[in-house]
């Protein structure tokens, strides 16, 4: 057993509510406090000299400068596996093109599926485990990645493989985006190819993923075929969660009515999306990096929680709409626009991101609950987003264990 610690202060985000408007009195902040940890999990959390009158036997893992504790972030939504740059993207869209034309040209994401095929397996795995090795260090200690930039059966299992054999020690959860977009070089309607990929792909890649995504929009799935795919995959006991709403309204709707775990952009959705997602168990997942890649508006946050929806928010790290990758730095800069408590945004970056990814022991410092932490040289937690992302974890911690 070890105590870790004392911290100027521990945030443990516990006995916050999963949904809904959260003001900042409401965060348990524990003063000069440590952890307890065993086996990679927290013991206890709480007083540093009481845990270590209590505890005489646990050795003492001591920081030694004021710091703030905050449970490790969780990273709901990225596409953190693929090769090649969109820059010519970002120039284009900067001079007047916009995604969905870029898209439409037959730019954009098959741009880097073709970059993405054309990457052998151990260079793909090599770019990814660097990118997922820098989010560790700044504070993200569980990543969802996304397959997507293959959209054949050889070359999403290439990724699925890849996102399932990284040499991290972030927990990565892996999800299956073969419904990115329909290839071009496949023959036949989007109905076509999303029955090829029930019917040829979801059977073989059980044991990579149990998760399946769909991006539903203009340029690349509708809301029906969308919803025969994603009945099948439920069918066949995966999970679901969609790309909902970024640029026209309706699939937010239709990811509620499937009871998906989670139903992300939402930038598009209106007044009535925002009410039928409030009164479900679907988690409404911001990306603010793909509306500052894009220079889109935000998600409506603060109507949703305002409405009661449980809101986590994501980096979306991908190399077309957001290639910033800074999870930090991207919910800042969305409280700044969405007038979100500080609570609000870090129970958006831990428990209820952690709620779209269906896993209930990461996200707070609590008993039973990963020992996965990040410490930032401060000593009032408001610091760490008032410097949108400009300052840093000191110090990361994944089940117990200093990175
Ligand atoms: O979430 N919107 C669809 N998929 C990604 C973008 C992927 C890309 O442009 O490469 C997104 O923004
Ligand atoms: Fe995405």
């Amino acid at each position: 057993m070890k105590l870790i610690g004392p911290f100027t202060q521990i945030l443990t985000l516990d006995k916050i509510p999963l949904k809904g408007v959260v003001k900042d009195e409401a965060l348990e902040i524990l003063p000069e406090s440590g952890v307890l940890v065993e086996h990679g999990m927290i013991v206890k959390a709480g007083d540093f000299d009481s845990l270590r009158k209590e505890y005489k036997e646990a050795e003492i893992e001591e920081v030694d400068q004021k710091s703030v504790l905050l449970p490790g972030f969780v990273d709901c939504h990225t596409h953190s596996c693929f090769a090649g740059s969109r820059a010519m993207d970002f120039a284009e869209r900067n001079a007047g093109t916009s995604y969905l034309e870029i898209a439409q040209k037959g730019g954009g994401i098959w741009s880097t599926v073709t970059a993405t095929r054309n990457s052998k397996y151990a260079e793909l795995k090599l770019l990814t485990e660097k990118r997922v090795n820098d989010f560790l260090k700044s504070g993200v200690t569980t990543i969802e990645i996304k397959s997507g930039y293959g959209l054949s059966v050889h070359e999403e299992l290439k990724m699925l493989n890849v996102i399932n054999q990284l040499n991290t020690k972030a927990d990565i959860v892996s999800t299956c985006l073969a419904a990115h977009i329909k290839p071009k070089d496949f023959e036949g309607t989007n109905s076509d190819y999303l029955g090829f990929l029930t019917d040829n792909l979801l059977s073989e890649i059980k044991h990579l993923t149990q998760r399946v995504d769909i991006f539903t929009e203009k340029s690349a799935f509708g809301i029906e075929e969308s919803t025969i795919y994603l009945q099948k995959a439920k069918e066949l006991g995966y999970k679901i969660t969609v790309h909902a709403d970024q640029f026209t309204a309706g699939s937010a709707q239709m990811a509620v009515k499937l009871g998906a775990l989670s139903a992300d952009h939402l930038e598009a959705s209106t007044d009535e999306d925002i009410k039928i997602l409030a009164n479900s168990e679907t988690v409404a997942v911001a990306l603010p990096g793909a509306s500052i890649g894009l220079g889109e508006p935000f998600a409506p946050a603060r109507k949703l929680l305002d409405a009661g929806a449980c809101v986590a928010i994501a980096s979306d790290y991908n190399p077309g709409s957001a290639p910033m990758g800074d999870l930090l730095t991207q919910a800042s800069i969305l409280a700044a626009y969405q007038k979100l408590s500080t609570a609000e945004v870090l129970a958006g970056l831990t428990f209820r991101a952690a709620e779209a990814l269906d896993i209930s022991t990461v996200g707070k410092i609590s008993s039973g609950f990963q020992a996965d932490f990040q410490a930032y040289a401060c000593d009032d937690y408001r610091e760490i987003l008032y410097h949108q992302g400009s300052l840093k974890p000191e110090v990361v911690w994944k089940k117990g264990e200093k990175i």
